[in-house]
């Protein structure tokens, strides 16, 4: 049995999936824009994962029978001037997430809701990979700082970047 409190804060949840897939995408908006086809590629990827994120809480509250609730997505703030500055907002948003669902987490455990503490543990888990791996771009990018060369290297490794749904 999922509580009321539980239900707003579960469609709430699934709205901030869709808000981070709406960061990302803008984000490869800017990249193509700025002629980081790679970057562009990378991000795109990353908004097709957070899409999957949100289905994934979509596809829960189908299962618990609970009313989705479909919020307006609020719009990503934009206005980047690097791809350094672009992970590191990124990584900022990110860490975000990772607390929102840890109180999530938090709740579940207290309402000994113990489906919905299951399913967290899944985005917990992903929150950790997905700190890493920005923190690990973000490295590099450090590394390289202004050299168009090493810009260009980064560029071509998030070129390979394919999308792999992680909740499969
Ligand atoms: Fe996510
Ligand atoms: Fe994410």
């Amino acid at each position: 049995m999922i509580s009321p409190s539980m239900e707003k804060e579960l469609n709430d949840q699934l709205n901030k999936e869709f808000y981070s897939a709406y960061i990302y995408l803008g984000m490869s908006a800017f990249c193509s824009k700025n002629g980081l086809n790679g970057a562009a590629n990378w991000f795109f990827i990353q908004y097709q994962e957070e899409n999957a994120h949100a289905m994934k809480f979509f596809k829960y509250l189908g299962d618990q029978n609970i009313d989705v609730v479909l919020s307006p997505i609020a719009q990503p703030k934009g206005g980047y001037t690097n791809l350094l500055e672009a992970f590191k907002a990124s990584l900022e948003h990110e860490q975000k997430m990772s607390e929102w669902l840890n109180n999530l987490s938090d709740l579940a455990m207290k309402e000994k809701d113990h489906a919905t503490y299951t399913l967290l543990q899944w985005y917990v888990t992903e929150q950790v990979e997905e700190e890493a791996t920005f923190n690990e771009i973000i490295d590099k990018l450090k590394l390289v700082g202004d050299n168009g060369y090493g810009i260009f290297m980064i560029d071509k490794d998030l070129a390979a970047r394919v999308f792999v749904d992680p909740t499969i």
